[in-house]
């Protein structure tokens, strides 16, 4: 068992900085607007929001509840709290999909290095045309050897901060980053909207056109909604276990969730817009984000300079969020079986990158890899959806029934005010815990599971 030594946020701000760095990353910035194109817009977009409120508040709060009181890595949590029970296998889940969600996004991650380098050297700048940025886009993912090198420089990268531990390495990286990338993606919306035509992707985004859902939509937005906010796999668990006694953490948790939707529909201000004034596909799938932003660079005063910033702040928003993945795993290693922190960060990392090459190869580069088999989805596409929306909303799932009718209401509720600071709103908290979060989840995968529309 972990206390002593485990170290702590150096306090609410430093918490909030951190959770937000585990929020805010390509989950946002490149998964919400692909996601949103490929589910229609407006509807989708909606049902996103709705579910941020109605399920990820509630499960921030959990999940804070328990990270708090138990002060553990989450299978250690649910020992704890249920101890003899199966829970365990619940927090289990969550390593797991912790290990399943790095494995495709520091694929991703990987391409945003090398696009950071292109804005470096100005080849990224100079792009002009959405064909020729669809073209160079193409080509880096399609190679073999890239990718591969691209994923293993961010993996060592983000196992180098999860080895310092959580104050010292976590806390000071983002600091300086969240406020700064707030800035440029203002900046950066306001151009994007006020470009020829531009007007037509902020409408795209918030007229929803209900003839678009289906079950298939809402369970990615689900999912969306849970993977932005860094929820259902224990990240919050973890996050919440170093979170000093003395402060206010139900109003830490909200401020994270505020921040992070804020940015995820900034984002959208900034894709969607430039995408109708270059004429790109909402649909274009993983590609529309690192396709359509060059676009917007050429359109910018300085916009080689702010290419180098926009890319630098999105490499490290990545960073900020694969430490948080991996730091789940390690706190896992380290708590319940001994390991040295060190080793296991090392050694989760490397296994986690064998994972890995098939979703790097999975852009075109090895066919196999491209249809995962026959499935007829890239292997980074299924990666993502099986642990980014199955995964997850399967642990947000768990974790609603086991604080609502488990561990109990009473029990969560006085780890989160355990500082002295009430939860406004306490018994909405516990009805949306108990009932609605459960049942909608519930229904969701089983009208899936009766429907077959799993992809
Ligand atoms: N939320 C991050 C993003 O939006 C990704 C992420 C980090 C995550 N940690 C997580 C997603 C834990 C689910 C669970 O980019």
């Amino acid at each position: 068992m972990a206390s002593a030594g485990r170290g702590e946020w150096s306090g609410k701000a430093g918490f909030i900085l951190a959770a937000a760095g585990s929020a805010i990353g390509l989950g946002n910035i490149w998964r919400f607007p692909y996601t949103a194109g490929e589910n229609g817009g407006g509807a989708f977009v909606l049902v996103y929001l709705a579910f941020v409120l109605l399920i990820g508040v509630p499960v921030v709060l959990s999940e804070l509840s328990i990270g708090r009181f138990s002060k553990l890595n989450p299978v250690g949590a649910f020992k704890k709290l249920a101890p003899g029970t199966n829970w365990k296998w619940l927090g289990g889940l969550g390593v797991l999909t912790g290990f399943g969600i790095l494995a495709f996004y520091s694929v991703v991650a990987g391409w945003t290095l090398s696009y950071l380098w292109g804005a470096i050297t100005g080849q990224v700048g100079g792009v002009t045309t959405a064909a020729e940025s669809e073209a160079a886009f193409v080509s880096l993912i399609g190679g073999s050897f890239m990718p591969l090198v691209l994923t293993a420089i961010f993996m060592a990268l983000t196992i180098f901060v999860v080895r310092g531990g959580v104050s010292e390495g976590i806390e000071r990286a983002t600091k300086i980053l969240m406020p700064t990338l707030l800035v440029v993606l203002l900046i950066m919306a306001i151009r994007s909207m006020t470009l020829e035509g531009g007007m037509a992707g902020v409408s795209y985004l918030f007229s929803p056109d209900f003839s678009k859902l289906n079950v298939g939509v809402i369970l990615a937005a689900l999912g969306q909604a849970l993977f932005s906010l860094s929820l259902g796999m224990g990240a919050m668990i973890t996050y919440g276990s170093y979170f000093p006694d003395r402060e206010n953490l139900p109003q830490a948790g909200i401020i994270v969730a505020i921040f992070d939707t804020g940015i995820a529909f900034l984002a959208g201000l900034i894709i969607f817009p430039a995408l109708f004034s270059v004429g790109v596909e909402p649909n274009a799938g993983p590609g529309l984000v690192f396709i359509v932003l060059p676009s917007i660079f050429s359109q910018l005063p300085a916009g080689g300079l702010f290419a180098i910033a926009f890319y630098a702040l999105l490499s490290i928003a990545a960073l900020t969020s694969t430490i948080s993945l991996l730091e789940v795993v390690v706190a896992y290693f380290v708590d319940e079986k001994q390991w040295n922190r060190k080793k296991a960060a090392l050694w989760i990392g490397v296994a986690c990158f064998v994972l890995a090459i098939p979703s790097a190869l999975s852009q075109g580069a090895v066919d196999i890899f491209s249809t995962s088999f026959g499935l007829g989805i890239s292997f980074l596409d299924l990666q993502s959806i099986v642990w980014g929306n199955y995964s997850l909303s399967i642990g947000a799932l768990g974790l609603c029934i086991f604080v609502g009718w488990k561990w109990g209401i009473p029990a969560a509720l006085a780890s989160l005010e355990s500082s002295g600071h009430a939860l406004q709103g306490h018994a909405l908290w516990s009805f949306l815990v108990k009932y609605v979060c459960p049942v909608a989840v519930f229904a969701i995968l089983v009208y899936i599971m009766i429907t077959q529309q799993y992809f």
